[in-house]
């Protein structure tokens, strides 16, 4: 399973490359908008920041749209892709979005689909030729219906019917999620920094480090008060 992360900030995407864990970023207008408050007078508009991402991770980075109809969709894709060779663009699933979806995967451009909430909506956006399709597990889980479940159902999909595009697990809110999206099969898991974080960490981890290096300290201790020969 590939770690794409799941954040517009900069710093956060430095840090998860120098870990060597970053294949890939995904943003939408919210985690912009999230970047620019944090960043506050030094804030970045959308563009620049796509392209400093792009001088950070060698991998795939989702621009999203923010246009509704086909045929704005199509001009503003056609935009977002052209900005860097490494832009996938994110187009919502609708009827305006599919229709944009076929239009310009046929050119070439990457499309990822995004706000996913179903298998049939998963379906319908492969068969558009979407490169990428994102079942949103939080939000699901939210709502009392099982996340990780359509991921699993999506991945079985894709597989069984040979399409080839690849699911990005998104709105993962826990290491549980990332844990599960791996179990199931995702291709991708799009994780937020702070949940990066957390998968580095376990209790066990901390306490054999902390008992390696009291042995370590008793050991040198004891050869240090050696009588000398
Ligand atoms: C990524 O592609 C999605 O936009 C993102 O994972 C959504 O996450 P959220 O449900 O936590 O906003």
């Amino acid at each position: 399973m590939k770690i794409f992360l799941d954040t517009a900030r900069l710093d956060e995407i430095q840090q998860a490359v120098d870990w060597g864990v970053c294949d890939g970023v995904t943003t939408n207008p919210s985690l912009h908008s999230r970047a620019v408050a944090h960043e506050g007078d030094n804030a970045i508009g959308y563009r620049e920041r796509i392209l400093r991402i792009a001088d950070i991770v060698d991998g795939p980075i989702s621009a999203e749209c923010v246009t509704r109809t086909t045929v704005e969709l199509i001009a503003e894709a056609r935009e977002l892709a052209s900005w860097h060779p490494s832009v996938v663009v994110k187009i919502p699933i609708d009827g305006p979005g599919l229709a944009a979806i076929k239009a310009l995967s046929e050119e070439g451009i990457r499309i990822n689909t995004t706000l996913i909430f179903s298998l049939n909506q998963a379906l319908l956006a492969a068969r558009a030729g979407a490169a990428y399709v994102s079942p949103f597990v939080g939000r699901l889980d939210d709502i009392g219906e099982n996340g990780i479940g359509l991921v699993a159902d999506t991945v079985n999909l894709l597989d069984r019917f040979n399409l080839p595009a690849q699911v990005i697990a998104a709105s993962l809110r826990n290491t549980d999620h990332t844990a599960e999206a791996a179990r199931v099969g995702a291709h991708v898991a799009t994780i937020p920094f702070p949940v990066l974080e957390q998968m580095q960490r376990h209790p066990l981890t901390d306490k054999g480090i902390q008992a390696f290096l009291d042995d370590w300290h008793k050991a040198e201790a004891a050869l240090r008060a050696q009588p000398v020969s």
